[in-house]
């Protein structure tokens, strides 16, 4: 069966699925596991402590895949100007750049007169609408239900896809809470074009930088393990609810300042639940989609099934409509 899409021919990749960014998780290893198995891999730029770390990444993956990956900005959330890890990202002749965060007009001025596709992550119409004007070849829309950062209309996808969809001209890719293939074909039939899933991927053999606690966590929690942090200091983002976070949104509740939640929020606070597997010393980034994840398969297994699950659902259309 043919996965054709606009999003699949721009970014010449052969299933319409899109690994998101993944803050300290997504390195060469996953993103090459992706693209290997068909969709588009990416390597989280603003995680690697310099720009020759983001430049050995992408030269490592370059050595596990011949296939299309991408490089993915997340602006203005780690504290450091973008613009050298961007040079680099030039410099290798990287096929795919996504970017989020904050406004990305610095980087498409950056990008001007380079040959790469441009996917810029939204969470509200008005965003995917600018995106377009500012150049983008595809906007990536993420609903609330996502793990990470999102948007903060609270909008879910369901809703979010088909609007902007109908708002814009250039494809668009479905993100938050897909996690199987009946999500995948839910997402196409509201007229997206690709999808773009995070948490799935973490619970993935090839996301060696994730802890087995993490990943465990991810097999065993529900869609109810979850909930939205920041939301006071402007920046929701969907986290795997555990006292740690029970601490952050108990300071938010008490109106507590940027300072006294500073060491809570941190990327150090990140990294030891997610690499060091100490939940009880930080947080970690989750989508609602962990009620679907009941395994930790490889990169591979998982596509196939999501294209497995997916052509029978074609096929029950065909019999049934
Ligand atoms: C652990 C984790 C880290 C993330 N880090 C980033 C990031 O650095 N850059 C980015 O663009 N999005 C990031 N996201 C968002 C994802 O790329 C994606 O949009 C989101 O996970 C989609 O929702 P889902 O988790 O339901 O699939 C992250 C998500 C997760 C779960």
């Amino acid at each position: 069966m043919n996965w054709n899409t606009r999003v699949t021919e721009m970014l010449n990749i052969q299933y319409p699925i899109i690994q998101g960014g993944l803050a300290h998780l997504a390195y060469s290893d996953l993103a090459a596991a992706v693209s290997n198995a068909g969709g588009l891999g990416q390597v989280t730029a603003m995680s690697l402590s310099s720009p020759g770390k983001l430049k050995e990444e992408i030269q490592r993956v370059k050595t596990l895949t011949d296939k299309p990956f991408g490089v993915n900005f997340a602006i203005g959330q780690h504290g450091r100007s973008f613009a050298e890890y961007l040079d680099i990202a030039i410099e290798e002749e990287v096929p795919v750049i996504s970017m989020t965060g904050g406004n990305p007009a610095p980087i498409f001025e950056q990008l001007k007169g380079i040959n790469v596709k441009k996917l810029v992550l939204v969470a509200a119409k008005r965003q995917a609408i600018k995106a377009e004007e500012l150049g983008a070849d595809a906007v990536m829309v993420v609903g609330q239900e996502g793990g990470g950062h999102l948007g903060r209309d609270d909008i879910g996808t369901f809703v979010l896809v088909p609007q902007v969809v109908d708002a814009v001209s250039i494809p668009v890719i479905a993100s938050g809470g897909i996690g199987d293939g009946r999500g995948m074909m839910a997402a196409l039939s509201l007229g997206a074009e690709g999808i773009e899933m995070g948490t799935r991927f973490v619970a993935t053999k090839e996301c060696v930088h994730a802890s087995e606690l993490y990943k465990n966590r991810l097999v065993e929690g529900t869609e109810n393990d979850t909930v939205v942090i920041k939301r006071t200091i402007g920046a929701p983002a969907r986290v795997i609810a555990n006292p740690w976070t029970d601490k952050i949104l108990e300071i938010e509740k008490q109106n507590g300042s940027y300072e006294q939640l500073k060491n809570y929020i941190s990327g150090n606070a990140n990294k030891k639940y997610i690499h060091e597997g100490k939940d009880h010393e930080g947080f970690a980034w989750a989508g609602q989609v962990m009620g679907l994840i009941k395994d930790v398969p490889t990169v591979d297994e998982l596509i196939q099934r999501m294209v497995a699950e997916g052509e029978s659902v074609r096929k029950k259309w065909a019999e049934s409509i």
